[in-house]
């Protein structure tokens, strides 16, 4: 049921960060400024980010993901005590470069082969998405890169997801929506996306209503799940 389902979509879209591209790098370039700080500071600054995105859509105060990603950056340095302005533009800066994880340049050369239609579907403010989709040299690769900006509202309200089918003139349950983000994931499902997870990091279910259709480790367990 699921594999038929899966193998029946006619367009595959990506979540961004965490999903294709690897958020702990920005702080990681900067590991010898950071020290043993490095992780923690990783860890806190995306989680602010991410809750930052929400707490925006709820309250009606949307700003784009760069104001968001610089605001919870200023709060997790804050929360260390640490103060260097010039370390806080560089690790901005990076953001920009975030080093692309290594199934993605393959998952996506496999998808075009077999002339499937792809995009991302981020969070990431349009200029954001198009350095780091450049930064990685994916571009050729996609078709679209959407961005939540266009309905000025953050993931995982459903007016996000409905980008992709009015990009592409189909149905949600035509899509095959990946991503790393477990809260991504129900979002995705729950708005009707064949949603797949990948999991790189063997997290726990989350305690929200929409499920994946499949879970994979990587990227590359994709084009079979697809039947390509
Ligand atoms: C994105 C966030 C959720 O790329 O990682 O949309």
């Amino acid at each position: 049921m699921t594999a038929a389902t899966l193998a029946a979509t006619r367009v595959c879209v990506f979540d961004a960060y965490g999903t294709l591209f690897d958020v702990a790098a920005a702080a990681r370039r900067w590991k010898d400024l950071l020290g043993e700080r490095t992780l923690v500071l990783a860890e806190l600054w995306r989680r602010k980010q991410l809750e930052y995105t929400w707490l925006r859509s709820l309250m009606g105060r949307y700003e784009d993901f760069w104001h968001v990603t610089g605001a919870a950056l200023d709060h997790a340095l804050a929360a260390l005590a640490i103060e260097d302005p010039g370390l806080r533009a560089r690790l901005m800066a990076s953001y920009l470069e975030l080093d692309a994880y290594a199934d993605a340049h393959s998952v996506l050369t496999r998808l075009k082969e077999a002339g499937r239609p792809t995009a991302i579907l981020s969070n990431g403010s349009p200029s954001m998405l198009a350095a780091a989709v450049s930064a990685a040299r994916l571009g050729r690769l996609l078709d679209a890169v959407l961005s939540v900006d266009r309905v000025a509202m953050y993931k995982p309200h459903p007016s996000v997801y409905t980008l992709a089918c009015e990009r592409f003139a189909c149905k949600p349950a035509e899509i095959c929506f990946v991503s790393a983000n477990g809260w991504d994931v129900a979002g995705a499902a729950c708005f009707g996306f064949q949603a797949v997870h990948i999991d790189r990091t063997g997290q726990p279910a989350e305690g929200l209503p929409g499920q994946p259709a499949a879970t994979i480790a990587s990227l590359d367990e994709l084009p079979r799940l697809l039947s390509l």
